[in-house]
């Protein structure tokens, strides 16, 4: 995407931030050739702005709330997004919709994980232990991790990139998510490793 610079990336998460983590750690040493330069919440007790502040990362807080309307609120994330000179965004946890100019803005450039194979277990609500209940009840062998583009509907991009997790038959929403979670911040480093250096 760009000549010789670092890429730039933000990453915006709404929780524990293990993703981020893997994704800063594998920046710092060279496995990803790009810096995360700003992780954006919408909760500002998200773990994940922590985990930026201790790496030396700018944290942003941005709610919804704040601000009288999404268009005003879009212009904020627009602001340090361009105050960053972002070139790509990753979605590492995060439960908001992105607004449409942040969609516009940066068409094809912003990427989400999810923790199953879409399109199966995806979409609105699908989110955390949920997806790994609706796993196990509909009797699946075999789950895994789905990096996709983002668009305006819940977990509907273009797929990027998929791997298999298998189901044990002693698992429980809690065991799959783990070992689905470990999993996912080997993966994570493999695929944005792949898409930087496109
Ligand atoms: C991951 O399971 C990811 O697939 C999903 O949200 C979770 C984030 O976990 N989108 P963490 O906050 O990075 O630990």
């Amino acid at each position: 995407m760009k000549d010789r610079e670092t890429m730039n990336i933000a990453v915006f998460a709404s929780h524990g931030g293990s993703d981020l983590q893997a994704i800063m750690d594998a920046c710092r040493d060279g496995r990803i050739d790009a810096r995360v330069s700003v992780v954006i919440s919408n909760n500002r007790d998200a773990k994940a702005l922590e985990r930026a502040r201790n790496a030396g990362i700018d944290a942003c807080h941005i709610s919804l709330r704040n601000y009288q309307t999404q268009e005003k609120h879009d212009e904020s994330v627009l602001e340090i997004l361009t105050r960053h000179h972002i070139d790509i965004i990753f979605l590492a946890g995060y439960l908001k919709k992105l607004g449409t100019a942040v969609l516009s803005r940066f068409e094809n450039r912003i990427f989400n994980i999810h923790p199953s194979l879409l399109p199966k277990f995806g979409g609105l609500g699908m989110y955390g232990l949920r997806v790994h209940e609706a796993v196990l009840a509909a009797g699946e062998r075999v789950t895994g991790i789905t990096v996709h583009r983002v668009n305006e509907a819940y977990d509907e991009g273009g797929i990027i990139a998929q791997t298999c997790v298998e189901v044990l038959p002693a698992d429980t929403p809690e065991t799959l998510a783990a070992r689905v979670l470990e999993r996912e911040h080997s993966f994570i480093v493999e695929v944005l490793r792949d898409i930087i250096a496109v």
